[in-house]
């Protein structure tokens, strides 16, 4: 890999990657949804599509120029959506154990949709004994009294994208909130009382200097957030950094790769300093015994995830799926009684044991017995060259008996996944 920070993924989401997902597998998918369910955990996602601004560097699904009658029809396109897929014998009558409002914006939405849409959703597949509900938020859009609704309505997890403290490198990213709007919306968020906050930064946003990094991480801890989440700046080809960027024919100047490792590094540091603990090659956490990932946790081990919305990625009795990526398509089915599932992949048995070991290891450490036992294979026997070669290269702080990565490794964790890739290095080498 280079060190610059070339157009393209870095971010690891889910594996077999998404360009070997097939229209030929709705079929199956669809089967799998009138078939009984297997046993294992059930969350559900929504994907709200909304922003009030296209962020330069974001490459999500996302409508910037919405009105409210659009928000509307989308509430009552995910309401139907969460009527058919509850109606279906893989899903009727299971318990949804988390739910992940993500975005797009969520909270773009106001106080008073956002009621209808939860109480669409809840009247066909409801939510009541889930042990995590988060909600991402962008700050420029709450309000105090729509901070106190989203405690109302539930939510458990409140994740605020600051992304960064100064005002001139939010506006040069495309941030539709300055730094006074995240300073005011945090203090609705702690006056409210949610059970567990999340604040997400990105490190190597344009503009960003050393200097700069600090003063973030710094009044970033003085929030004293449950949890921390720091992005390195990545960027996808559908980013208008990269399509800017193209047209002009000078690439977007950020930070390149070990820069950004560097500042995330001094900002482990820091937090630890501060009482955090590293919980993952991007996460921090206040407390560990307290604050838990439900989400994060049950989905990299395998649970069945329901996927709602325009675009949302799921999988449900071992096989990946995800819904139409455009808003005619996708409102086209949901409103004509149908699921709008458009594409899928059902992996082999070794391919779920490498998803669970691309995603586990994003948190630092394998349970390798519990993954040999329920897969029955060995991953350290039976990736053993790749496991020797991270060790030689300092990725690893011990091997056996369980791998565990270094800092070194967790800061770089996502451009040594692709190592055990299999299919993948095969067809290259071919
Ligand atoms: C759906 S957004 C969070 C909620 C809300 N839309 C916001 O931005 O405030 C998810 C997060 O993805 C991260 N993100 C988006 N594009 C990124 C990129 N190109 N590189 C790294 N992180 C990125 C940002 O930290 C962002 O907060
Ligand atoms: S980062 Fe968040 S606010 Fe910005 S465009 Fe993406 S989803 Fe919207």
């Amino acid at each position: 890999m280079s060190d610059s920070t070339e157009p393209g993924g870095y971010f690891v989401a889910n594996y077999p990657p998404f360009s070997r997902w097939q229209t030929a597998a709705v079929p199956e998918v669809l089967a799998a949804f009138a078939a009984p369910p297997t046993d294992a955990a059930l969350g559900l996602y929504l994907h709200v599509p909304f922003c009030r601004k296209r962020c330069k560097f974001c490459y999500f699904r996302v409508y910037t120029e919405t009105t409210a009658a659009d928000v509307e029809r989308y509430s009552q396109g995910l309401a139907a959506e969460a009527a058919l897929v509850a109606g279906q014998p893989a899903v009727a009558g299971r318990t949804v154990r988390y739910v992940y409002f993500g975005g797009g914006t969520p909270s773009f939405l106001s106080a008073r949709q956002l009621e209808r849409l939860v109480a669409g959703l809840r009247s066909s597949l409801g939510w009541d004994a889930a042990e995590e509900v988060t909600f991402e938020c962008e700050p420029g859009t709450l309000s105090e009294p729509k901070v106190r609704t989203l405690r109302d309505l539930g939510m458990t997890r409140i994740s605020l994208g600051v992304e960064n403290f100064d005002d001139t490198i939010l506006e040069a990213n495309g941030r539709a909130h300055l730094s006074a709007e995240i300073l005011r919306a945090w203090d609705w968020i702690t006056a409210a009382g949610f059970p567990s906050t999340n604040v997400d930064l990105i490190a190597g946003m344009l503009g960003e200097t050393f200097e700069s990094w600090q003063r973030t991480v710094e009044q970033t801890l003085s929030l004293g957030a449950d949890s921390i989440t720091i992005y390195q700046l990545e960027l996808p080809l559908n980013t208008v950094f990269v399509h800017d960027a193209r047209t002009s024919g000078t690439a977007t100047p950020v930070a390149d790769w070990p820069t950004k490792r560097a500042w995330v590094d001094w900002a482990f540091d820091r937090a630890i300093a501060a009482g955090y603990s590293v919980s993952s090659g991007y996460t921090l956490v206040r407390d560990p015994a307290r604050v838990q990932f439900r989400y994060r946790d049950m989905l990299w081990e395998g649970s069945d995830l329901l996927a709602l919305g325009v675009a949302s990625f799921g999988h449900l009795s071992g096989l990946h799926y995800q819904n139409a990526t455009h808003w005619d398509e996708y409102l086209g089915a949901v409103e004509g009684g149908r699921l709008p599932v458009q594409r899928g992949l059902r992996p082999t048995g070794r391919e779920l044991l490498v998803r669970e070991m691309v995603l586990g290891l994003k948190r630092g450490w394998l349970d390798t017995e519990r993954l040999h036992g329920k897969y029955g294979i060995d991953p350290l026997a039976a990736w053993a060259p790749v496991w020797v070669g991270l060790e030689a290269e300092g990725f690893l702080d011990q091997l056996r008996p369980r791998p565990h990565l270094s800092r070194k490794g967790l800061l770089t964790v996502d451009a040594l996944l692709h190592r055990f890739f299999e299919a993948e290095r095969l067809a290259a080498a071919s």
